[in-house]
């Protein structure tokens, strides 16, 4: 099985390359992952750089490129995949090394939507209340692992990575805005007002493409939208 990677040190090297690596059938064992595939290559050179660690899909380190399509080495079956399989860092973000990039920006973005229940009452002897079916209105929202994959992938987010929130902080500002114990609704869609924040997303859809969890931030944006002409009128 042949896979062509992307490497660069910008220590050592003055430009990126790709690199070829062959894993023998012997190595390439049924139901075998991405991921296991490229610590059978990494077994035989230690120098290729890569994040990973759960292998399950929950820690959302191991967001790369593959074949062009932003997705978890994790979840990713070698037997889903076209050869030469091509791995590249996600686009759009600095390099550190090989595979793997600075999240600092998207860090950024996620921390700037305040992700955690905002509640202006004082605070409940117990517990925060909240009915089934509004429990209910969290799913597919939650779920998120920020793996980047959705921002990362995603044009708008390219070209305005300072400014434009993108499609996982925006995922993530909707599970609370939805959730019915949260009681900063104006704050937070006050906040995302402006031309860059939310309105940067063009509806592009690349977010709900990629995303490795089958979740619809693309839905989220819109539903957050459909809040602030509410908020307007
Ligand atoms: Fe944790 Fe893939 S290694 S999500």
């Amino acid at each position: 099985m042949k896979f062509l990677i992307y490497r660069y040190d910008p220590e050592s090297d003055k430009k990126p390359f790709m690199q070829t690596f062959e894993l023998h059938s012997k190595d390439v064992q049924p139901g075998m992952m991405l991921r296991d595939a490229l610590l059978k290559i990494k077994s035989r050179d230690e120098t290729l750089a890569f994040r990973h660690s759960c292998g399950e899909g929950v820690c959302g380190s191991d967001a790369i490129n593959i074949n062009g399509k932003n997705g978890l080495g994790c979840l990713t079956a070698l037997s889903s995949l076209k050869e030469p399989i091509e791995v590249r860092p996600v686009p759009g973000m600095p390099i550190i090394r090989d595979l793997v990039v600075d999240m600092s920006q998207f860090f950024h973005h996620y921390r700037a939507v305040k992700p955690w229940l905002i509640v202006h009452d004082s605070e409940p002897e117990v517990e925060y209340l909240q009915s089934p079916e509004d429990r209910d209105k969290l799913d597919g929202l939650y779920e998120c692992i920020l793996c980047g994959c959705c921002s990362t992938a995603c044009p708008s987010f390219w070209w305005n990575p300072d400014k434009f929130r993108g499609p996982a902080a925006l995922l993530q500002s909707y599970r609370f805005l939805a959730d019915s114990r949260d009681q900063a609704t104006e704050e937070r869609l006050e906040d995302l007002d402006g031309p860059y924040r939310m309105f940067r997303c063009h509806t592009i859809m690349n977010c709900t493409n990629v995303c490795p969890k089958g979740l619809n931030p693309s839905a989220a944006i819109n539903n957050i939208k459909k809040l602030m002409v509410k908020d307007m009128v």
